[in-house]
């Protein structure tokens, strides 16, 4: 495992040495400090200590044969920032990019863990909150901080977490990526739409932020993503393949295209349930007198069904009453290992609640943030993948 250990401007910076030398027993090493870090540390007290490289941002702006952000951010499979101060949080969330750290971290397609250190009431600022909680949707992992005595002497929330735990969050983090690294991921999402005219659909309100934040969790987690995306209302992330579809059936027919090639499918779309069984040619007048005769569409998860050996199969159900007897009961006729059961509510917001259902358990999960619930679920495809051992 390659670890890159930035290290930014806080007291909590002297900490960063013992997390490094906790580290070097499990990983290969590369340390940034940034100006602020300077104030703390020396690249010194890190490479008499570790024996590794240490950059600052005098590296950055010297001239070089590489590009020191790039190579570094495809060097490591990991990247640490502990301490993360409040300045080096709001950079990463509005992409700033003014000096090493920051280019590598926007650069790095992996997980980032973020330990943050400051005093309770920057902690507490509504900014700080924002910036936090942007950058756990864009891959960052938090750990900590922790209540206890602070730098002004005040007891309260703001000290970095201890080495230990951090060490252990990214050995966790070394584990799911090499269970999900190599491994095929199929992702559907987004909801379809069937014409009534050339003007007028039937759909869903379904937005497509869960399947993108899965796709985004899968790849920073090292698996390569096969994205068949319906229409949505987000910022739809890159994919190893990516395909667009309409219609449900046009959907249904790129997934059975797909499915043999993969070793997990994650359906998170939203298909239409329903088509109208004739659809005009013309676009249908105010004055007419309307009719539509609506027809069930295929319903995808049933049809490959017969691919599963083997494979890992992932569904949501939505269910306005009877949330989990449905749900169990999609997980039973559709051929799943997990159903992922929420309430019509969570369509197009930013939080969900609901349960983890399997053939075994229910386990709830209450006000989660859409990439939150994107991680549990990655973790569960992992462990899922490790025990079938294939
Ligand atoms: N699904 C599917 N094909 C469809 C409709 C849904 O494969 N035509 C998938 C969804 O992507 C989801 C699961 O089936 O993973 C359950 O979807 P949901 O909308 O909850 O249930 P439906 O099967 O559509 O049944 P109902 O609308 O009667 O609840």
């Amino acid at each position: 495992m390659r670890v890159l250990l930035g290290v930014t401007g806080s007291i909590a910076a002297f900490k960063a040495l013992n997390l490094a030398r906790l580290l070097q027993e499990e990983a290969e090493l590369k340390i940034v400090i940034t100006r602020g870090g300077l104030n703390f540390v020396t690249p010194l007290s890190f490479s008499t200590l570790l024996n590794c490289e240490v950059y600052t941002d005098e590296d950055y702006w010297k001239p070089r044969d590489e590009i020191l952000h790039i190579s570094l951010s495809r060097w490591a499979d990991i990247v640490v920032i502990a301490p993360a101060t409040a300045n080096f949080i709001g950079k990463w969330a509005h992409g700033i990019t003014d000096d090493l750290l920051s280019s590598t971290v926007i650069a790095f397609n992996g997980p980032v863990i973020v330990a943050p250190a400051m005093h309770s009431e920057m902690w507490h600022s509504p900014i700080v909150q924002e910036n936090i909680q942007k950058v756990e949707e864009i891959g960052g992992i938090r750990v900590g901080p922790e209540t206890g005595k602070l730098a002004s002497g005040d007891i309260g929330i703001g000290r970095m977490s201890p080495p230990e735990k951090i060490k252990n969050v990214i050995l966790e983090y070394r584990d799911l990526i090499s269970s999900l690294s190599g491994r095929k991921i199929l992702i559907v999402y987004g909801r379809t739409e069937e014409n009534i005219d050339p003007v007028r659909v039937i759909t869903n309100r379904s937005s497509g932020k869960m399947g993108a934040y899965l796709v985004r969790w899968a790849k920073l987690l090292g698996a390569s993503v096969v994205s068949i995306v319906g229409k949505v209302e987000t910022l739809i992330p890159h994919s190893d393949k990516l395909t667009r579809v309409v219609s449900t059936e046009e959907m249904q027919s790129e997934v059975l295209e797909n499915i043999q090639d993969v070793d997990v499918l994650i359906m998170v779309a939203a298909p239409a349930d329903f088509k109208p069984k004739e659809t005009s040619a013309e676009k249908i007048k105010k004055g007419s007198k309307i009719n539509i005769e609506l027809e069930p569409t295929p319903d995808i998860l049933k049809s490959v069904k017969k691919f599963k050996k083997g494979k890992v199969f992932v569904g949501f159900a939505l269910e306005s009453s009877e949330l989990l007897s449905n749900a169990k009961g999609k997980l039973q006729e559709k051929g799943l290992d997990l159903i992922v059961a929420n309430p019509p509510e969570a369509m197009g917001s930013d939080r969900v609640s609901g349960y983890l259902v399997t053939a075994e358990s229910s386990r709830p999960f209450n006000n989660l943030s859409k990439a939150q619930l994107a991680r549990e679920i990655m973790l569960w495809v992992a462990e899922k993948l490790e025990r079938l051992g294939n």
